[in-house]
């Protein structure tokens, strides 16, 4: 039996946010090469948006690259850089197929443009799919994005275009890279490390959390199912009580 078939629908999460790890751990496990792991890695990411998209997840956000993974030996950043060109490449017709839409969040003018248009093309290509958004995180650091919101919200303030009251929740996630995006309802990290590594620090204030022993090459679409199913079967508070919530 699938645990797929546990799945209350008319409870699926909104928005699954993913810290993609153990790619380097799971190649060398193999006695291969990290980028071994790097690329079966992006199996992983066609099963899971696949999956994703045909349960009707509507959002679906993938940290891919982060501002610190910039500091990795440069023929891995090169390496990871050509593999996403290659991958936007082969899998927008999938993307296509499956009525996906993609958004990237983070510094995208830091990658090197031809992976930059790439990007950007298959973004326009994929504008009007009306299923699961797909947000790839690259060059993606929450602390940078905290930082580009600051300095947007102080040049309005400053320019007379937003008052100091009108700071407020919203307009913080409205200048975030996420914004538009809501926020993530579950959060899963692969690989057995229990951090967040500056990924999504304001989004994720009331995200259920889930960390997995997995490795993301070895995360099956039965790994998603069932983190779903863990998901349902917990209360979401949001800070009031059981009792509140019951009545
Ligand atoms: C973490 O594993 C993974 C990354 C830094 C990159 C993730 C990239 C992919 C899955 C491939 C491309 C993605 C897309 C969306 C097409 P790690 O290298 O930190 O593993 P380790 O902790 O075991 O060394």
């Amino acid at each position: 039996m699938s645990k797929k078939d546990e799945i209350i629908q008319e409870r699926i999460p909104r928005h699954i946010a993913i810290i993609m790890d153990g790619n380097g751990r799971w190649a060398k496990k193999q006695g291969l090469a990290r980028m071994f792991g790097h690329k079966q890695g992006v199996t992983t990411v066609h099963n899971i948006t696949e999956a994703a998209a045909e349960l009707g997840i509507e959002y679906l956000t993938l940290y891919a690259f982060s501002t610190e993974n910039w500091n990795r030996p440069k023929e891995e950043v090169d390496a990871l850089m050509a593999l996403l060109v290659d991958t936007i490449a082969k899998e927008t017709p999938t993307l296509m197929k499956n009525n996906v839409r993609l958004l990237t969040i983070g510094d995208v003018n830091r990658l090197p443009q031809i992976t930059r248009e790439k990007f950007l093309g298959c973004i326009h290509e994929t504008s009007a799919n009306t299923g699961l958004n797909l947000v790839l995180a690259l060059s993606y650091s929450s602390r940078w994005e905290i930082i580009e919101a600051a300095k947007r919200i102080a040049a309005e303030v400053k320019a007379g275009t937003l008052g100091i009251d009108d700071i407020n929740e919203a307009s913080i996630s409205n200048h975030l890279t996420t914004g538009g995006i809501p926020d993530p309802d579950l959060l899963i990290r692969t690989s057995g490390e229990m951090r967040i590594s500056n990924f999504l620090l304001w989004q994720i204030a009331y995200s259920e959390l889930y960390f997995t022993p997995r490795l993301w090459p070895e995360f099956t679409t039965e790994d998603l199912y069932e983190a779903i199913v863990d998901y349902q079967h917990r209360e979401r508070r949001f800070g009031k009580t059981s009792e509140q919530l019951k009545s």
